[in-house]
């Protein structure tokens, strides 16, 4: 891609996406729009596709909708999206949303929902304004009953074999779940909690969005890019943003929302640090003090920022340092930083000593191993691609394609061990499954090379001469140690998960193939999840 037009980094204030209550019990409708808005003063408006309650008030990122631990919400999604064809290119070799009538199909997920799986955005279930609808669609009205731990989630477009072009369009916003019981009272809050959408996005010099229509030769899909980087940065829509901060603690919730790039996060002064407290799922047991944070997308951090270990009148910079592409390893110096801080004087108003207690410990730890001795299904999940000259380039998990019938089919009320399994020669993939939460139990790398060569096996316990590992099974990165619903899987590694099937809205569920659509778990590096990473998860009835 041709690089976007140099924007001075810095200049542009952070804003924040609206707030909707969604907790009132009063159902609320978000439509998607095509609009008009501006990343940066020094590039023409841009247009996106975004969530909005109309026309006019439809922003990129869409609005932060906060609901309530155990209240109902009731959100209709709508497509306006009139449109007759995609702003990007869609690759007809890949599975995708085909409305006989045109247009841009749009199905929106809950990242993090537990809900009925009508409700859980299905690929299949998209539809446009038109009124055309995939063979999985049920409703576009959506009942999220709330009942998972206080945590940050987000909602985004699922449509099969689109979802990379409509997120990349602007289809994303943040969802926040509040707990009167698991929130701490005295944790940074109001204008001093900050939701950070990061994403990254090329442009043209007119402004639109520059998402690659040409596939990479030899790779027989035309329009399929493996994956999609920009050069530009954006937080919260605003490209390189800054943001003035008062002497302060602050509380950061930070989503990935990138099409695939991964981000590690750090401060360009070693006196501000993360106090990380929350991941994907909710609150750790133990907050974890961190230098930097690896982030792939649909990764969720809530961290604490101590402005008061620096001086009113520094800025500082919020970096990254990961690398552009899974299989470059190159970087492109204006992705190496994210948004700045200036920390100023408050404005008096709100100069009252701000009252921080971090509790030492959110809840207990669970009991990993216990839980794990009660696992009742053990299953070995791979990571594989099939390969240019036999085949088109794909990303395949188990070796099945989108199309196959279910092989994931867990039964409600019971805990599975995961082992996934990273067969591919490079490259990371971030696995996401939908409806639960798990834990990582631990990593373990093996040889690619020998258990290639069938030289030596994965069933045999490291040491042992005939085992492919080459370590002893690693405990969980630091920042991935609690709740998860998506997690890095490195090449040459196993990642075994504890995964228990204990939706808390289970009694909702119902199980007639015929009217619910299921679920699905897939790679979330969205260019992957399009091109055959995804696969249903056919939950089954509970055991008698
Ligand atoms: Cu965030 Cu199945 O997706
Ligand atoms: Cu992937």
């Amino acid at each position: 891609l041709t690089a976007s037009p140099p924007l001075t980094p810095f200049v542009v204030p952070l804003t924040l996406p609206p707030v909707i209550d969604i907790s009132t019990g009063v159902p609320i409708t978000l439509g998607t729009y095509k609009i008009s808005q501006s990343v940066h003063p020094d590039l023409p408006n841009t247009t996106f596709y975004a969530y909005g309650t109309s026309q006019e008030t439809a922003t990129y990122p869409g609005p932060t909708l906060e609901a309530k631990q155990n209240v109902v919400s009731f959100v209709r999604f709508e497509n306006h999206i009139t449109d007759p064809e995609h702003i990007f290119v869609v690759d007809r070799t890949l599975h995708h949303a085909n409305p006989p009538n045109g247009g841009v199909p749009i199905i929106t997920h809950l990242h993090g929902g537990d809900a009925e799986s009508k409700y859980d955005g299905h690929p299949d279930a998209w539809y446009t304004a038109a009124g055309d609808t995939g063979p999985k669609f049920v409703t576009r009205d959506n009942v999220y009953p709330n009942e998972q731990p206080a945590s940050l989630l987000w909602y985004h477009d699922h449509t099969v074999g689109m979802t990379r072009l409509n997120v990349a369009a602007g289809l994303a916003g943040l969802y926040i779940i509040r707990s009167e019981s698991e929130d701490p009272p005295f944790l940074p809050s109001g204008e001093f909690e900050i939701p950070l959408v990061i994403q990254d996005r090329q442009f043209f010099p007119n402004g639109s969005i520059n998402f690659p229509d040409i596939g990479l030769p030899p790779f027989a899909h035309p329009q399929w890019c493996p994956d999609y980087t920009g050069d530009v940065i954006l937080v919260n829509g605003k490209a390189w943003p800054y943001l003035d901060v008062q002497q302060r603690v602050y509380r950061l919730r930070i989503l990935n929302g990138a099409n695939s790039r991964f981000f590690t996060l750090f401060f360009s002064d070693s006196r501000l640090q993360f106090l990380q407290i929350g991941t994907d799922g909710g609150y750790l047991w133990t907050p974890i003090l961190l230098s930097n944070i690896t982030i792939a997308p649909a990764y969720r951090v809530d961290v604490l920022v101590d402005f008061r270990a620096v001086p009113i009148g520094s800025s500082f910079f919020l970096n990254n340092s990961h690398a552009d592409t899974i299989l470059t390893n190159t970087t492109t110096p204006t992705t190496n930083y994210v948004m700045k801080f200036n920390v100023v004087r408050s404005s008096g108003r709100k100069s009252a000593q701000q009252n921080v207690v971090v509790p030492s410990s959110f809840g207990p730890v669970p009991n990993i191993s216990g839980w794990a001795s009660t696992a009742t299904l053990y299953r070995n999940v791979s990571l594989v691609a099939t390969l240019p000259p036999v085949f088109n380039l794909s990303f395949l998990l188990n070796n099945a394609h989108w199309t196959d019938a279910p092989t994931e089919t867990p039964q409600l009320y019971t805990i599975e061990i995961w082992d996934i399994t990273h067969l591919i020669p490079n490259g990371v993939h971030p696995i996401h499954i939908h409806l639960v939460n798990f834990l990582v139990m631990h990593t373990q790398a093996f040889n690619y090379t020998r258990l290639n060569a069938s030289e030596c096996s994965l069933q045999l316990p490291y040491p042992d001469a005939g085992s492919c590992f080459t370590q002893a099974p690693q405990p969980p990165n630091p920042s991935e140690i609690g709740w998860k619903d998506t997690i890095i899987v490195n090449h040459g590694t196993v990642v075994r998960l504890l995964v228990p099937f204990f939706p808390r809205s289970g009694q909702l569920y119902s199980f007639d193939p015929t009217t619910f659509p299921g679920y699905v778990w897939h790679c979330h590096i969205l260019d992957h999840e399009d091109n055959d990473m995804m696969r249903p998860l056919a939950i089954q009835p509970p055991p008698h």
